[in-house]
Protein backbone atom coordinates (compact mmCIF):
# COMPACT_ATOMS: atom_id res chain seq x y z
CA UNK A 1 0.00 0.00 0.00
CA UNK A 2 1.18 3.59 -0.85
CA UNK A 3 2.79 5.61 2.02
CA UNK A 4 0.30 8.65 -0.15
CA UNK A 5 -1.99 10.16 2.68
CA UNK A 6 -4.27 12.80 1.89
CA UNK A 7 -7.98 13.94 2.87
CA UNK A 8 -9.32 11.61 0.34
CA UNK A 9 -8.27 8.25 1.62
CA UNK A 10 -8.47 9.24 4.76
CA UNK A 11 -12.08 9.91 4.38
CA UNK A 12 -12.39 7.02 2.60
CA UNK A 13 -10.32 4.84 4.16
CA UNK A 14 -8.22 4.06 0.90
CA UNK A 15 -4.52 2.94 0.51
CA UNK A 16 -4.14 5.10 -2.44
CA UNK A 17 -5.68 8.25 -4.01
CA UNK A 18 -6.96 7.24 -7.02
CA UNK A 19 -10.26 6.23 -8.64
CA UNK A 20 -11.04 4.88 -11.77
CA UNK A 21 -13.45 6.37 -13.96
CA UNK A 22 -16.89 5.17 -14.34
CA UNK A 23 -16.59 4.75 -17.99
CA UNK A 24 -19.25 3.48 -20.08
CA UNK A 25 -19.18 -0.16 -21.50
CA UNK A 26 -15.68 -0.10 -20.60
CA UNK A 27 -15.49 0.26 -16.31
CA UNK A 28 -17.17 -3.14 -15.63
CA UNK A 29 -16.83 -4.83 -11.91
CA UNK A 30 -13.71 -6.76 -12.56
CA UNK A 31 -12.10 -3.24 -13.24
CA UNK A 32 -13.85 -1.46 -10.31
CA UNK A 33 -13.09 -4.52 -7.72
CA UNK A 34 -9.31 -4.76 -9.04
CA UNK A 35 -8.78 -0.95 -8.44
CA UNK A 36 -10.60 -1.28 -4.79
CA UNK A 37 -8.07 -4.45 -4.05
CA UNK A 38 -5.58 -2.34 -5.07
CA UNK A 39 -6.33 0.18 -2.30
CA UNK A 40 -8.57 2.75 -4.60
CA UNK A 41 -11.42 2.92 -5.35
CA UNK A 42 -13.03 1.50 -8.63
CA UNK A 43 -16.24 2.97 -9.72
CA UNK A 44 -18.37 0.84 -12.37
CA UNK A 45 -19.66 2.46 -15.58
CA UNK A 46 -23.11 2.97 -15.28
CA UNK A 47 -23.60 5.08 -17.99
CA UNK A 48 -26.74 5.42 -19.71
CA UNK A 49 -28.34 2.79 -17.29
CA UNK A 50 -29.20 -0.99 -17.71
CA UNK A 51 -30.25 -2.73 -15.19
CA UNK A 52 -29.22 -6.18 -16.24
CA UNK A 53 -25.69 -5.16 -17.49
CA UNK A 54 -25.03 -3.35 -13.73
CA UNK A 55 -26.63 -6.44 -12.06
CA UNK A 56 -24.15 -8.56 -13.95
CA UNK A 57 -21.30 -6.26 -12.86
CA UNK A 58 -21.82 -5.81 -9.43
CA UNK A 59 -22.15 -9.37 -8.90
CA UNK A 60 -18.32 -9.76 -11.44
CA UNK A 61 -17.14 -6.81 -8.26
CA UNK A 62 -17.65 -9.99 -6.31
CA UNK A 63 -18.50 -7.88 -3.10
CA UNK A 64 -15.40 -5.45 -3.49
CA UNK A 65 -16.24 -1.89 -1.84
CA UNK A 66 -16.92 -0.44 -5.40
CA UNK A 67 -19.12 2.58 -6.41
CA UNK A 68 -20.69 3.71 -9.54
CA UNK A 69 -21.36 6.52 -11.76
CA UNK A 70 -24.10 7.84 -13.78
CA UNK A 71 -24.77 10.08 -16.78
CA UNK A 72 -26.94 12.41 -15.08
CA UNK A 73 -29.08 13.90 -17.70
CA UNK A 74 -30.06 10.39 -19.13
CA UNK A 75 -30.58 8.83 -15.00
CA UNK A 76 -33.20 11.66 -15.37
CA UNK A 77 -34.76 9.78 -17.71
CA UNK A 78 -35.09 6.26 -15.59
CA UNK A 79 -34.52 7.55 -11.94
CA UNK A 80 -35.12 4.02 -10.78
CA UNK A 81 -31.82 2.99 -12.14
CA UNK A 82 -30.91 4.45 -8.92
CA UNK A 83 -32.64 2.90 -6.44
CA UNK A 84 -32.07 -0.35 -8.11
CA UNK A 85 -28.53 0.07 -7.69
CA UNK A 86 -27.96 1.86 -4.72
CA UNK A 87 -29.56 -1.58 -3.28
CA UNK A 88 -25.69 -3.05 -3.96
CA UNK A 89 -24.24 -0.69 -1.23
CA UNK A 90 -21.51 1.19 -3.75
CA UNK A 91 -19.53 3.09 -1.58
CA UNK A 92 -20.00 6.31 -3.70
CA UNK A 93 -21.87 7.12 -6.35
CA UNK A 94 -20.60 9.71 -9.12
CA UNK A 95 -22.84 11.89 -11.36
CA UNK A 96 -21.50 13.67 -14.18
CA UNK A 97 -23.20 15.86 -17.09
CA UNK A 98 -26.28 17.51 -15.49
CA UNK A 99 -28.22 18.48 -12.20
CA UNK A 100 -27.12 16.14 -9.60
CA UNK A 101 -29.58 17.76 -6.94
CA UNK A 102 -32.66 15.24 -7.83
CA UNK A 103 -30.32 12.42 -6.62
CA UNK A 104 -28.04 13.30 -3.95
CA UNK A 105 -30.78 12.92 -1.07
CA UNK A 106 -31.40 9.27 -2.04
CA UNK A 107 -27.86 8.60 -2.18
CA UNK A 108 -26.68 9.77 0.74
CA UNK A 109 -30.26 8.13 2.48
CA UNK A 110 -28.22 4.86 1.31
CA UNK A 111 -25.35 5.44 3.07
CA UNK A 112 -23.13 6.46 -0.20
CA UNK A 113 -21.03 9.36 -0.96
CA UNK A 114 -21.77 11.77 -3.51
CA UNK A 115 -18.86 12.45 -6.72
CA UNK A 116 -20.22 14.91 -8.86
CA UNK A 117 -17.67 15.47 -11.89
CA UNK A 118 -17.49 19.09 -12.85
CA UNK A 119 -16.38 20.83 -16.18
CA UNK A 120 -16.12 23.82 -15.03
CA UNK A 121 -16.25 26.64 -11.82
CA UNK A 122 -20.26 27.13 -12.64
CA UNK A 123 -20.65 23.26 -12.00
CA UNK A 124 -18.70 23.27 -9.39
CA UNK A 125 -20.77 25.75 -7.11
CA UNK A 126 -23.51 23.25 -8.69
CA UNK A 127 -22.00 21.09 -6.52
CA UNK A 128 -21.59 22.94 -3.61
CA UNK A 129 -24.95 24.10 -3.89
CA UNK A 130 -26.16 20.50 -4.15
CA UNK A 131 -24.41 18.83 -0.99
CA UNK A 132 -21.64 16.66 -2.85
CA UNK A 133 -19.00 15.47 -0.75
CA UNK A 134 -16.29 15.15 -3.69
CA UNK A 135 -16.07 16.76 -6.27
CA UNK A 136 -13.97 15.42 -9.69
CA UNK A 137 -12.35 18.60 -11.50
CA UNK A 138 -12.00 17.34 -15.15
CA UNK A 139 -10.49 18.85 -17.80
CA UNK A 140 -10.81 18.68 -21.48
CA UNK A 141 -7.59 16.43 -22.24
CA UNK A 142 -10.00 13.89 -20.68
CA UNK A 143 -11.30 10.83 -22.30
CA UNK A 144 -14.72 10.64 -23.62
CA UNK A 145 -16.93 13.28 -22.89
CA UNK A 146 -16.17 16.60 -21.30
CA UNK A 147 -15.95 20.31 -22.27
CA UNK A 148 -13.78 22.98 -22.63
CA UNK A 149 -11.61 24.16 -19.22
CA UNK A 150 -7.78 22.49 -19.01
CA UNK A 151 -6.72 20.13 -16.08
CA UNK A 152 -3.92 22.57 -15.16
CA UNK A 153 -6.28 25.97 -14.45
CA UNK A 154 -9.37 24.05 -13.69
CA UNK A 155 -7.87 22.10 -10.78
CA UNK A 156 -6.22 24.85 -8.51
CA UNK A 157 -9.01 27.31 -9.55
CA UNK A 158 -11.14 24.60 -7.95
CA UNK A 159 -9.29 24.29 -4.75
CA UNK A 160 -9.14 27.95 -4.44
CA UNK A 161 -12.97 28.07 -4.93
CA UNK A 162 -14.06 25.36 -2.15
CA UNK A 163 -11.59 26.34 -0.02
CA UNK A 164 -12.99 29.86 0.58
CA UNK A 165 -17.15 28.36 -0.24
CA UNK A 166 -17.38 24.67 0.95
CA UNK A 167 -13.24 23.58 2.90
CA UNK A 168 -14.69 20.36 4.05
CA UNK A 169 -15.55 19.17 0.30
CA UNK A 170 -12.75 17.11 -1.26
CA UNK A 171 -11.64 17.96 -4.59
CA UNK A 172 -9.85 14.97 -6.89
CA UNK A 173 -8.39 15.97 -10.45
CA UNK A 174 -9.09 14.27 -13.76
CA UNK A 175 -8.42 14.84 -17.58
CA UNK A 176 -4.91 13.58 -18.84
CA UNK A 177 -3.25 11.74 -15.37
CA UNK A 178 -1.64 8.90 -16.10
CA UNK A 179 1.26 8.30 -13.96
CA UNK A 180 2.45 9.42 -10.76
CA UNK A 181 4.26 12.37 -12.26
CA UNK A 182 -0.07 13.11 -12.61
CA UNK A 183 -0.75 12.72 -8.97
CA UNK A 184 1.97 14.18 -7.83
CA UNK A 185 1.28 17.27 -9.73
CA UNK A 186 -2.21 16.89 -8.96
CA UNK A 187 -1.43 17.27 -5.32
CA UNK A 188 0.33 19.94 -5.60
CA UNK A 189 -2.43 21.98 -7.53
CA UNK A 190 -4.52 21.39 -4.56
CA UNK A 191 -6.56 17.98 -5.30
CA UNK A 192 -6.87 15.73 -2.91
CA UNK A 193 -6.67 12.53 -5.42
CA UNK A 194 -7.23 11.53 -9.09
CA UNK A 195 -9.30 9.73 -11.38
CA UNK A 196 -7.98 8.16 -14.22
CA UNK A 197 -9.88 6.66 -17.23
CA UNK A 198 -7.69 6.32 -20.03
CA UNK A 199 -5.40 4.60 -18.24
CA UNK A 200 -7.61 2.12 -17.03
CA UNK A 201 -9.15 1.50 -20.16
CA UNK A 202 -5.37 0.84 -20.79
CA UNK A 203 -5.87 -1.92 -18.38
CA UNK A 204 -6.26 -5.92 -18.39
CA UNK A 205 -9.54 -5.75 -16.51
CA UNK A 206 -11.15 -3.38 -18.96
CA UNK A 207 -13.95 -4.04 -21.44
CA UNK A 208 -12.09 -2.79 -24.60
CA UNK A 209 -11.22 -5.12 -27.70
CA UNK A 210 -8.20 -6.19 -28.43
CA UNK A 211 -7.25 -4.17 -31.51
CA UNK A 212 -8.56 -0.69 -29.40
CA UNK A 213 -5.99 -1.47 -27.11
CA UNK A 214 -3.58 -1.51 -29.54
CA UNK A 215 -4.28 1.56 -31.06
CA UNK A 216 -3.85 3.65 -27.73
CA UNK A 217 -0.52 1.82 -27.01
CA UNK A 218 0.75 3.27 -30.49
CA UNK A 219 -0.77 6.72 -30.10
CA UNK A 220 0.53 9.98 -28.92
CA UNK A 221 -1.66 12.34 -27.41
CA UNK A 222 -1.91 14.37 -30.58
CA UNK A 223 -3.77 11.76 -32.00
CA UNK A 224 -6.83 12.71 -30.18
CA UNK A 225 -9.95 15.20 -30.85
CA UNK A 226 -13.10 16.38 -29.06
CA UNK A 227 -16.09 15.95 -31.48
CA UNK A 228 -19.59 15.26 -31.89
CA UNK A 229 -19.92 12.84 -34.28
CA UNK A 230 -19.44 9.77 -31.95
CA UNK A 231 -22.80 10.65 -30.41
CA UNK A 232 -24.29 11.33 -33.76
CA UNK A 233 -23.41 8.44 -35.47
CA UNK A 234 -24.77 6.70 -32.12
CA UNK A 235 -27.96 8.37 -32.09
CA UNK A 236 -27.11 9.57 -28.62
CA UNK A 237 -28.47 13.07 -28.23
CA UNK A 238 -26.59 14.65 -26.45
CA UNK A 239 -27.04 18.16 -24.62
CA UNK A 240 -25.17 21.16 -25.49
CA UNK A 241 -21.17 21.97 -24.10
CA UNK A 242 -19.85 18.58 -24.21
CA UNK A 243 -18.18 16.58 -26.91
CA UNK A 244 -16.10 13.57 -26.68
CA UNK A 245 -12.81 13.17 -26.85
CA UNK A 246 -11.90 10.32 -29.07
CA UNK A 247 -9.07 8.70 -31.32
CA UNK A 248 -8.45 10.16 -34.81
CA UNK A 249 -8.88 7.61 -37.05
CA UNK A 250 -10.41 7.37 -41.07
CA UNK A 251 -14.18 7.51 -39.11
CA UNK A 252 -13.15 10.88 -37.64
CA UNK A 253 -11.09 11.85 -40.69
CA UNK A 254 -14.52 11.28 -42.89
CA UNK A 255 -17.07 13.05 -40.34
CA UNK A 256 -15.52 15.91 -38.13
CA UNK A 257 -16.67 18.94 -39.56
CA UNK A 258 -19.48 17.40 -41.32
CA UNK A 259 -22.25 16.87 -38.72
CA UNK A 260 -24.89 17.39 -41.07
CA UNK A 261 -23.42 14.97 -43.66
CA UNK A 262 -23.35 12.38 -41.25
CA UNK A 263 -26.80 13.15 -39.90
CA UNK A 264 -28.22 12.87 -43.45
CA UNK A 265 -26.40 9.53 -43.96
CA UNK A 266 -27.61 8.03 -40.11
CA UNK A 267 -29.45 5.14 -42.12
CA UNK A 268 -26.50 3.74 -43.35
CA UNK A 269 -23.35 5.38 -41.23
CA UNK A 270 -25.15 4.51 -37.77
CA UNK A 271 -25.61 0.53 -38.12
CA UNK A 272 -21.84 0.86 -40.09
CA UNK A 273 -20.28 2.64 -36.80
CA UNK A 274 -21.86 0.14 -34.02
CA UNK A 275 -20.58 -2.98 -36.68
CA UNK A 276 -17.37 -1.73 -36.53
CA UNK A 277 -17.38 -0.99 -32.41
CA UNK A 278 -18.60 -4.45 -31.83
CA UNK A 279 -16.06 -5.82 -33.81
CA UNK A 280 -13.31 -3.96 -33.00
CA UNK A 281 -12.57 -2.31 -35.54
CA UNK A 282 -9.35 0.73 -34.45
CA UNK A 283 -10.37 2.84 -37.60
CA UNK A 284 -14.25 2.90 -38.43
CA UNK A 285 -15.81 3.73 -35.35
CA UNK A 286 -15.05 5.88 -31.86
CA UNK A 287 -12.41 4.64 -30.03
CA UNK A 288 -12.64 6.48 -26.95
CA UNK A 289 -9.20 7.31 -24.98
CA UNK A 290 -7.94 10.28 -24.13
CA UNK A 291 -4.33 12.84 -24.62
CA UNK A 292 -3.59 10.41 -21.85
CA UNK A 293 -2.68 7.81 -24.63
CA UNK A 294 0.69 9.09 -25.24
CA UNK A 295 1.59 8.61 -21.97
CA UNK A 296 0.91 4.63 -22.15
CA UNK A 297 3.09 2.03 -23.70
CA UNK A 298 1.44 -1.21 -22.53
CA UNK A 299 -1.71 -3.18 -21.56
CA UNK A 300 -1.16 -3.62 -18.03
CA UNK A 301 -3.09 -5.04 -15.02
CA UNK A 302 -5.11 -2.75 -12.79
CA UNK A 303 -3.22 -3.74 -9.54
CA UNK A 304 -0.34 -2.88 -11.45
CA UNK A 305 -1.40 0.41 -12.18
CA UNK A 306 -2.28 1.28 -8.94
CA UNK A 307 1.17 0.40 -7.33
CA UNK A 308 3.15 2.38 -10.06
CA UNK A 309 1.82 5.51 -9.81
CA UNK A 310 1.41 5.72 -6.38
CA UNK A 311 5.75 4.42 -6.31
CA UNK A 312 6.56 7.36 -9.08
CA UNK A 313 4.09 10.20 -7.35
CA UNK A 314 5.79 9.68 -4.17
CA UNK A 315 9.09 9.27 -5.66
CA UNK A 316 8.20 12.87 -7.31
CA UNK A 317 7.34 14.35 -4.23
CA UNK A 318 10.25 12.83 -1.84
CA UNK A 319 12.63 14.09 -4.70
CA UNK A 320 10.85 17.76 -4.42
CA UNK A 321 11.02 18.07 -0.83
CA UNK A 322 14.42 16.29 -0.62
CA UNK A 323 15.62 19.39 -3.37
CA UNK A 324 13.96 21.88 -1.30
CA UNK A 325 16.14 20.43 1.85
CA UNK A 326 18.92 20.99 -0.16
CA UNK A 327 18.62 23.99 -1.31
CA UNK A 328 17.50 24.98 2.77
CA UNK A 329 20.53 23.89 4.16
CA UNK A 330 22.54 25.75 1.17
CA UNK A 331 21.57 29.11 2.15
CA UNK A 332 22.52 28.30 5.63
C1 LIG B 1 -13.90 5.27 -22.52
C2 LIG B 1 -14.37 6.35 -21.61
C3 LIG B 1 -15.69 6.38 -21.21
C4 LIG B 1 -16.14 7.34 -20.32
N1 LIG B 1 -17.42 7.29 -19.90
C5 LIG B 1 -17.80 8.10 -18.91
C6 LIG B 1 -19.10 7.97 -18.33
O1 LIG B 1 -19.88 7.13 -18.73
N2 LIG B 1 -19.43 8.79 -17.30
C7 LIG B 1 -18.54 9.71 -16.83
O2 LIG B 1 -18.86 10.39 -15.88
N3 LIG B 1 -17.34 9.91 -17.38
C8 LIG B 1 -16.94 9.11 -18.39
N4 LIG B 1 -15.69 9.26 -18.92
C9 LIG B 1 -14.83 10.36 -18.45
C10 LIG B 1 -14.14 9.97 -17.16
O3 LIG B 1 -15.06 10.03 -16.09
C11 LIG B 1 -12.96 10.86 -16.80
O4 LIG B 1 -13.36 12.17 -16.62
C12 LIG B 1 -11.84 10.86 -17.81
O5 LIG B 1 -11.58 9.57 -18.30
C13 LIG B 1 -10.58 11.44 -17.17
O6 LIG B 1 -9.61 11.74 -18.12
P1 LIG B 1 -8.53 10.67 -18.66
O7 LIG B 1 -9.28 9.84 -19.63
O8 LIG B 1 -7.51 11.52 -19.28
O9 LIG B 1 -8.05 9.90 -17.48
C14 LIG B 1 -15.24 8.32 -19.83
C15 LIG B 1 -13.91 8.30 -20.25
C16 LIG B 1 -13.46 7.33 -21.12
C17 LIG B 1 -12.02 7.31 -21.51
Amino acid sequence: MSQLKTRLTEKLGLGAPILSAPMAFAAGGALAAAVSRAGGLGLIGGGYGDNGWLEEQFALAGGAPVGVGFITWSLRKSPALLTDVLRHRPVAVMLSFGDPRPFVDEIHQAGALVICQCQDIGHVMDAVDAGADIVVAQGAEAGGHGARRGTMTLVPEAADFLATHAPDMLLVAAGGIADGRGLAASLILGADGVLLGTRFWASQEALVHKAHHEALVEAFGDDTLRTEIADIARQIAWPRGFTARIYRNAFTNRWHGKESALRAAIDTEGPSYRRAFAAGDPENTGVWFGEAAGLIHAIEPAARIVDEICDQAENALNARAFGRRHRERGKN
